[in-house]
């Protein structure tokens, strides 16, 4: 459905001292999404998500590379791609006078739909959106969560089969960013489609996607399935929390001779020290490791396996954590 190389898109902007600089939004991207896949697009703030986006849209044209978006070229045939698409973006597009219904069917008409289709589909989509009795609201009086998911049902209601999503949660409450996540899902398989999203929520692109491209200073650094990127990272951390700061570097002695990184010292909270390491397959090393330290007579306050996230992943290929620059 999608399939990019080498797409890439360079922006005039002013360096410091006024004179002309190249921005490298985009350094030269690969992208294959199959029809029906959940793809995310994870990166930080400026990684160029968006930018990658309105290429792909044609909303912006790349200065080198190519891509096809549903069997189309992007540079060439650039109306038949439009047709073929829903694109939600990240500002949103509604006009803040407009009533909401009627611009969700103005919309709808835009893409070749019936009046009356577009109406029956754009109330089918207030209802599953929560959107309830807003139909005749201006979006301005609307809340921000509102007119955001107004947003998504412009963008889906000509029922296209490929959608891009520009970080289609931001702003929305933890209830209605589930609610959201179970309509993607259900476009997928109620109706086929195929999804492309941009989002620097972790938890999101783990919960949602089949796949999720990495993206950091313009170039992909990974793209792989959630549970295979997770693999990546090497071992489970293992916390322990040392009830005597001074047996701290007894039970890091003992950490070491199972982990695979030098142990860490963490946050010492009262009266109590934190050690911590990653351990390759923690599930089996931990039975020893507790026996090990009752044995020196170490008491622990508490024992914490946690698996590798999403962000250790990105901590393990940009060195930096992507809940921090998020
Ligand atoms: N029209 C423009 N002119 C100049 N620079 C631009 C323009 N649009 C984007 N950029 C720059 O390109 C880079 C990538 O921006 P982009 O909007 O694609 O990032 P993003 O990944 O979508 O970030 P965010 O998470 O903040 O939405 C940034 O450094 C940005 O400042
Ligand atoms: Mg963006």
């Amino acid at each position: 459905m999608i399939h990019a190389r080498g797409l890439a898109r360079t922006f005039d902007g002013r360096g410091r001292g006024k004179q002309k600089e190249q921005v490298k939004a985009v350094a030269g991207v690969d992208i294959d999404v199959a029809e029906g896949e959940i793809v995310g697009f994870l990166g930080p703030n400026g990684a160029g998500k968006t930018t990658t986006l309105r290429m792909l849209t044609t909303l912006l044209k790349p200065t080198a590379g190519s891509a096809t978006v549903a069997g189309y070229d992007v540079a060439t045939q650039s109306q038949q791609v439009r047709r073929s698409i829903g694109y939600v973006s990240q500002s949103g597009s509604t006009s803040p006078e407009a009533r909401a219904g009627e611009e969700i069917m103005d919309h709808g008409m835009l893409y070749g739909i019936s009046q009356k289709q577009a109406e029956t589909r754009g109330r089918e989509l207030f209802e599953q959106l929560d959107l309830d009795g807003l139909w005749e609201r201006q979006p301005r009086a609307m809340s921000g969560g509102q007119r955001r998911r107004l947003d998504i049902a412009m963008g889906l209601v000509h029922d296209p089969t490929l959608v891009f999503l520009d970080e289609p949660t931001t702003g929305l409450d933890p209830q209605a960013r589930a609610n959201l996540w179970t309509h993607i899902s259900d476009l997928r398989v109620k109706r086929g489609a195929t999804i492309f999203l941009t989002t620097h929520y972790l938890d999101e692109a783990d919960a949602l996607c089949d796949r999720i491209l990495v993206i950091d200073h313009g170039v992909i650094v990974a793209s792989d399935t959630p549970d295979a990127l997770k693999r990546q990272v090497s071992g489970d951390l293992v916390e322990l929390v040392v009830a005597d700061p001074a047996q701290a570097p007894a039970a890091a002695r003992l950490l070491a001779a199972i982990a695979d990184s030098e142990p860490a010292d963490g946050a010492a909270g009262a009266g109590a020290a934190t050690v911590r390491a990653r351990v390759r397959g923690a599930g089996h090393e931990v039975a020893g490791l507790i026996r090990a330290l009752d044995a020196e007579g170490i008491a622990l306050e508490s024992i914490e396996v946690r698996r590798p996230t999403l962000d250790d992943v990105f901590l393990t290929l940009t060195g930096r954590s992507l809940r921090e620059g998020a």
